[in-house]
């Protein structure tokens, strides 16, 4: 059991009263609270250590240089990367496939050549290989999923051909919750000698990572969903895939030398860095991997699948009451509708009683479209999240069912 006491003491903003209600915030799939520790590093950053790193003469670079090289090891660590290098620092998810997408694209894609995604992805996983495909004469293959949701990987078989350059899904769904058998589909790819994306933003929050044993070539992820700021996110590639991969982005820090004539590029993981980096957001970045750590990952896990199990039984019981996505493997994401309800009144009535959720597409509209619906009310839970806060939201949707009918 965890002392979600303690663990909620460290984030003040789980005492705010909305109207006049105690908060429950069911968004986290959104993005998840900072604790102080990680709030702390944000702030003595700018008030002790504010500077730009990699070129200073000065101790405040220097210093700041050495705690960002730092948590690009902590990161290693944390998803077992084989080399510190394989870690690139991004704005956050979206910008890591973007630029897998654009570099892998004009390295690799050609015309008739093919990109596998599946039917559960994000925008953020859709949209970037529509622009590669589009440029290059490409074009998209979806695996489709089941009214439960969980993939078909018989179609994934049989979409996997010597057209067929990069698969790119989603490790867990952020509107169904699903676990996806990723290694599963990572040997599959590999058999075909194709490389796999693997869209982590959901996952590395909620399960432990291992991009060794998983054997992807490229992890992607967000700092602000895993308790850390918004601005900061991750790139995991196997280095011989960075190495093969154009730069992205030109400008400072990625070059080794320019001229007019002609530019080298800097190393990895400096390649993909241009520019000045968000460096108070890496380095609170760290602070959320202690915490996480301090708690356990396998602990966090645990504590998720009570609150999911709890609160799923619980939805269940309620007439008229739909859940989409019942994946025999899921994290603590639920997504449901009430009758013909619209999502966006139920959530509407909700934030009146203090409950924060999120309603729509969830950024994923062909899910929407699978399903036939405009888009669910999704609750979704993170370790500082209590039972006690499940019973508030189940009494709240029996308050405000009997007016949605
Ligand atoms: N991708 C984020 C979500 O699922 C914003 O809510």
């Amino acid at each position: 059991m965890l002392d979600t006491k303690a663990i909620r003491q460290q984030f003040k903003i789980l005492d705010t009263t909305v109207y006049g209600k105690p908060l429950v915030y069911f968004d986290n799939a959104a993005t998840t609270q900072k604790p102080d520790s990680v709030i702390d590093t944000l702030s003595d950053y700018y008030r002790t250590l504010n500077s730009n790193i990699h070129r200073g003469a000065h101790y405040l670079s220097s210093t700041a240089t050495e705690r960002y090289e730092q948590t690009r090891e902590k990161v290693r660590s944390f998803i077992n990367a084989a080399k510190s290098c394989e870690i690139v620092f991004t704005r956050g998810t979206t910008e890591s496939i973007n630029l897998v997408a654009s570099s892998f694209g004009r390295a690799f894609l050609q015309k008739g050549d093919e990109v596998i995604i599946s039917g559960m992805e994000h925008h953020s996983d859709i949209v970037p290989w529509q622009i590669a495909c589009e440029q290059r004469g490409a074009s998209i293959k979806v695996i489709p999923f089941s009214d439960k949701g969980e993939l078909d990987l018989d179609a994934y078989r049989s979409l996997l051909s010597d057209r067929t350059r990069i698969v790119a899904v989603n490790h867990v769904s952020n509107t169904l919750g699903t676990v996806n058998p990723v290694k599963e589909i990572i040997g599959i790819a590999h058999s075909y000698g194709v490389p796999v994306l693997i869209d982590g933003a959901q996952s590395v929050s909620h399960i432990a990572v291992d991009v060794q044993d998983l054997d992807c070539d490229f992890y992607c992820f967000s700092g602000h969903k895993m308790y850390a700021p918004m601005g900061v996110g991750v790139l995991y590639g196997k280095e011989q895939w960075l190495d093969k991969l154009p730069p992205y982005q030109g400008g400072g820090e990625m070059i080794k030398d320019v001229s007019f004539e002609r530019t080298t590029y800097n190393n990895l993981p400096f390649k993909f860095e241009a520019g000045t980096p968000s460096v108070g957001d890496v380095l609170a970045l760290a602070s959320a991997i202690d915490f996480m750590q301090g708690i356990g990952m396998d602990n966090i896990a645990a504590h998720e699948q009570e609150l999911l199990q709890y609160a799923t039984q619980r939805l269940l019981a309620i007439p008229d009451m739909h859940i989409f996505g019942m994946a025999e493997n899921k994290t603590s994401v639920i997504s449901f509708l009430i009758g013909n309800a619209h999502p966006y009144d139920t959530g509407t009535l909700l934030d009146k009683l203090g409950i924060a959720v999120r309603t729509g597409h969830h950024c994923t509209q062909p899910i929407m479209d699978h399903y036939g619906i405009p888009g669910t009310v999704r609750a979704s839970f993170a370790v500082y999240n209590t039972k006690e806060e499940i019973d508030n939201f189940i009494t709240g949707i029996e308050r405000i069912a009997p007016m949605l009918s």
